[in-house]
């Protein structure tokens, strides 16, 4: 008997506020607070005798402290809502002054003449932390690869560099010998040395400006650049693996080609990516006409590079599990590369597929919509 006496008592609002696991608070139409439950008592940090009557202004921060009786005054004059019916993500102030992000979500309640408001509330602090971790941790793991591939570079690379500082040397030695002659030194000599020292520098002061961005960590920048120039400025990177295997790589531009909003060492982070996996697969079959091939095309509203090698390709039964993470054949491989390479192309609003071109070999194409902003 008592728990019916209850329930008449207490009515099916009351048992709905005392049981949500969201804050719930219901204000009338000045923005005083009316109800209060106990999950919005945990999450601002205040008893209900403590905020009824007050102003629900007082649970946000400025600058909608100061605007939320507007608000509710825009809305009784004209009924145009802001909040009502539609969720949105707006930042609640608990009482020992920390903010805090919530969802929450407004609904109007009419009873004969008089107007009030009911706001659910969802603190997602919580969530807001774990997605921002998953994005830190996202970006590690881009630059972690990034680090991989040059590390596996860095004896080429640093050929790349020291040669031409040896060409310096040299040239520098070359022109302090004229000068010690200086009366038969002809000025064209040392001109053409003085040239040659400067090209060379230049190419040096290249190499490590190229290695530098790439080693570059830190959030994901998009900015208006020009795919052509993106894989142009990493070809130089992988010379010296080039001669040394003696694989020819070929890099076919696409002239005009218009700016794309992309991250330009995440789409370089692709190339370099697809480029050593071919250079893998012919040293690995030891290959003596090896050859890579990058071209770009545009198709439809996309730009397409493709990166086709004529190594051994890739058998069958691996093709269905390319993509996935920690998938290798090769005995000190991570199985990343490719996985990586795939959720940049999507963070792009692009794709990457393989395909198996008839003459054999293998393609991977990169295809990227030509007008993306994310
Ligand atoms: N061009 C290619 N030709 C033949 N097989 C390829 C080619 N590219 C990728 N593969 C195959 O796909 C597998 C996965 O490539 P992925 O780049 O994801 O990892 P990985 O190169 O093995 O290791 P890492 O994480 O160091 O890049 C390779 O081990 C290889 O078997
Ligand atoms: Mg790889």
């Amino acid at each position: 008997m008592k728990k019916v006496q209850k329930s008449t008592l207490v009515g099916p609002l009351d048992a709905l506020m005392e049981a949500a696991g969201d804050a719930i608070i219901i204000i009338d139409e000045k923005g005083l607070i009316q109800r209060f439950n106990p999950a919005a008592e945990k999450m601002f940090g205040y008893s209900e005798s403590e905020v009824r009557g007050r102003n629900v202004s007082l649970l946000m921060p400025e600058p909608n402290r100061g605007r939320h009786d507007g608000y509710l005054a825009r809305y009784a004059r004209t009924g145009e809502a802001a909040v009502i019916g539609k969720g949105r993500q707006e930042t609640g102030l608990r009482s020992n002054g920390e903010s805090f992000p919530m969802q929450l979500s407004v609904g109007e309640i009419r009873q004969a003449d008089q107007r009030s408001f009911v706001g659910i509330i969802r603190d997602i602090s919580e969530m807001r932390q774990a997605q921002e971790q998953v994005r830190h941790l996202e970006e590690q793991l881009l630059h972690a690869d990034r680090l991989v591939i040059l590390g596996e570079l860095t004896a080429g690379i640093a050929h790349e560099i020291n040669q031409p500082l040896t060409a310096i040397a040299a040239y520098a030695d070359a022109g302090r010998t004229i000068i010690d002659r200086i009366d038969e030194a002809p000025a064209a000599d040392m001109h053409s040395i003085c040239e040659r020292i400067g090209g060379q520098a230049r190419r040096a002061a290249e190499v490590v400006q190229r290695l530098r961005g790439l080693v570059r960590s830190g959030t994901s920048s998009k900015g208006r650049h020009n795919l052509n120039e993106i894989i142009k400025n990493i070809l130089l990177l992988f010379e010296f693996e080039i001669k040394k295997t003696g694989t020819e790589l070929l890099f076919f531009p696409l002239e005009p080609l218009e700016d794309l909003y992309v991250d330009d060492i995440q789409i370089q982070q692709i190339l370099v990516n697809l480029i050593k996996n071919s250079l893998d697969s012919i040293g690995e079959a030891a290959q003596a006409n090896g050859c890579i091939e990058i071209r770009i095309r545009t198709e439809g509203q996309n730009v397409m590079v493709s990166v086709t090698d004529n190594g051994p390709g890739v058998p069958e039964q691996y093709r269905p599990r390319l993509f996935d993470s920690f998938f290798t054949t090769k005995p000190k491989g991570v199985g990343l590369g490719l996985s990586i390479c795939k959720s940049i192309a999507a963070a792009h609003g692009g794709t990457l597929r393989h395909e198996q071109p008839q003459e054999g070999g293998s393609r991977f194409t990169l295809s990227l919509p030509l007008r993306f902003i994310g």
